[in-house]
């Protein structure tokens, strides 16, 4: 289905390097059949020439809120209430200032005052900019008043650097954009994730722990609640602020998150365990430091609660989702090895991805998802995880119907 096909589309371009790419921009959305008007900033022209925008969208490019030349004695209400979504792409650190704090001083931040349509921005700054305590406040405004923030994604920047800050490429933008078009697959429908890893005590000051960032988990719990969830995440330690409209409950160490699971699980109908759940702790934590004697020392370890497993030998289990991380890839036995964990959990699918292959599994934006369930498998390659959760949801959400648990019991039926 393509989403975009005949919405009309108000794409705001703001000053960065990153301007080059909404050429792009503008081509894919026209192939997507979107119409398409462009507003540009001063200081963007900067960077792009409204005649290259002009020649691809196929429409006249607006520059100044002033402009005698304009067909519009208003633009700025004008193209407001023209479009069915605004995307500012790349947005800027001062834009989203502005957005923020309702600034209209040029056509692109008035307009934006005046739009009702939804307001998408995929932010492309120097990395130090994007996590400056005033962009992140902004950031934080912005999201609690409903624009939606694709990226910005991590990487090298054009400034030499390396972090986030990197504007999304273009066919992660569509499918954000697309989101705000496409229906609510999983609208009302309760859901709880985890994410993230466990600490397990050695002593007041050591943990054994993972290099699980919770970027695969927050970007799931992401996109449901984009689908319409309502989404609880259940939050190992990780330095990711929670995804808007997600409630989310942070936690230490496995016992934590299956003390919370098991208190939270009665109400949900999906549950998607993506955390990295340690599967050995400490049988006796020490009460204070170790102290380093230069003696070989050995800790005694127990298995951590199987949370997965747990839930899915509930009465009334919701709809349950591995994850499995492994060292083999697809050639290596990858399958095999999920589809036993199906089973042996007993869940309804398991995703499997392959954390031996360096850029992708933990810590990494990016991943590669071989999804199965009891009749079927599909492979999502290698792809942003923000992007890959966008591509796996509604195969959940299919096989959650499969199921027949769209009316699944309520709360009371499953205490
Ligand atoms: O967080 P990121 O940096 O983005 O990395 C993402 C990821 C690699 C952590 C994620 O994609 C992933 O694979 N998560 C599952 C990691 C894992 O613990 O895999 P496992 O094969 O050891 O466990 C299988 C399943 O059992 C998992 O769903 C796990 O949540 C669950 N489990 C495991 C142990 C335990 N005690 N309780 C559990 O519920």
């Amino acid at each position: 289905m393509n989403a975009l096909a005949h919405k009309r589309i108000l794409l705001g371009v703001t000053g960065g390097v990153a301007a080059y790419k909404s050429a792009e921009l503008v081509r894919r959305l026209r192939e997507h059949e979107a119409e398409v008007r462009v507003v540009m900033t001063r200081s963007a022209s900067l960077f792009i020439g409204p005649q290259t925008l002009e020649a691809l969208s196929g429409e006249r490019v607006y520059c100044e809120l002033f402009d005698p030349a304009s067909p519009s004695a208003m633009p700025h209400i004008d193209l407001a209430r023209w479009c069915d979504a605004v995307l500012i792409a790349p947005a800027s650190a001062h834009l989203l200032a502005k957005l923020a704090h309702g600034l209209a001083d040029d056509l692109l931040s008035t307009l934006c005052l005046a739009a009702t349509a939804p307001i998408v921005v995929a932010p492309a700054m120097n990395r130090e900019m994007w996590l400056a305590p005033s962009t992140q406040v902004n950031r934080a405004i912005l999201l609690e008043r409903g624009v939606r923030f694709l990226g910005p994604g991590e990487g090298e920047q054009a400034c030499g650097e390396t972090g986030p800050g990197r504007m999304l490429e273009v066919p992660e933008v569509l499918e954000g954009l697309a989101a705000v078009f496409e229906p609510a697959l999983l609208s009302g429908v309760r859901v709880l994730v985890t994410a993230g890893p466990t600490r397990e005590a050695i002593d007041p000051v050591r943990f054994l722990g993972n290099r699980s960032s919770g970027k695969m988990g927050y970007a799931l719990a992401e996109a449901m609640r984009e689908m319409g969830a309502s989404v609880l995440l259940i939050s190992g330690p990780v330095h990711l602020p929670a995804p808007r409209g997600v409630e989310r409950v942070m936690v230490e160490s496995a016992a934590d998150m299956a003390a919370a699971v098991t208190s939270r699980v009665v109400d949900c109908e999906i549950f998607v365990a993506t955390a990295a759940v340690a599967d050995y702790r400490c049988r006796a934590p020490a009460g204070h430091k170790i102290r380093r004697t230069g003696e070989l020392l050995t800790l005694e370890l127990e298995p951590t609660p199987d949370i997965l497993a747990t839930v899915a030998a509930r009465p009334a289990a919701p709809f349950t989702v591995g994850f499995a991380a492994e060292t083999e890839g697809i050639d290596g036995g990858l399958a095999d090895l999920a589809g036993r964990k199906l089973v042996a959990k007993g869940i309804d699918m398991i995703v499997a991805n392959h954390v031996g292959e360096p850029g992708q599994g933990f810590e990494s934006d990016d991943n590669e998802l071989l999804v199965s369930w009891h009749a079927g498998e599909r492979l999502l390659p290698r792809a942003p995880k923000t992007r890959l959760a966008r591509q796996l949801v509604p195969i959940i959400a299919e096989r959650f119907r499969a199921k027949g648990q769209a009316q699944g019991p309520g709360p009371t039926s499953r205490a």
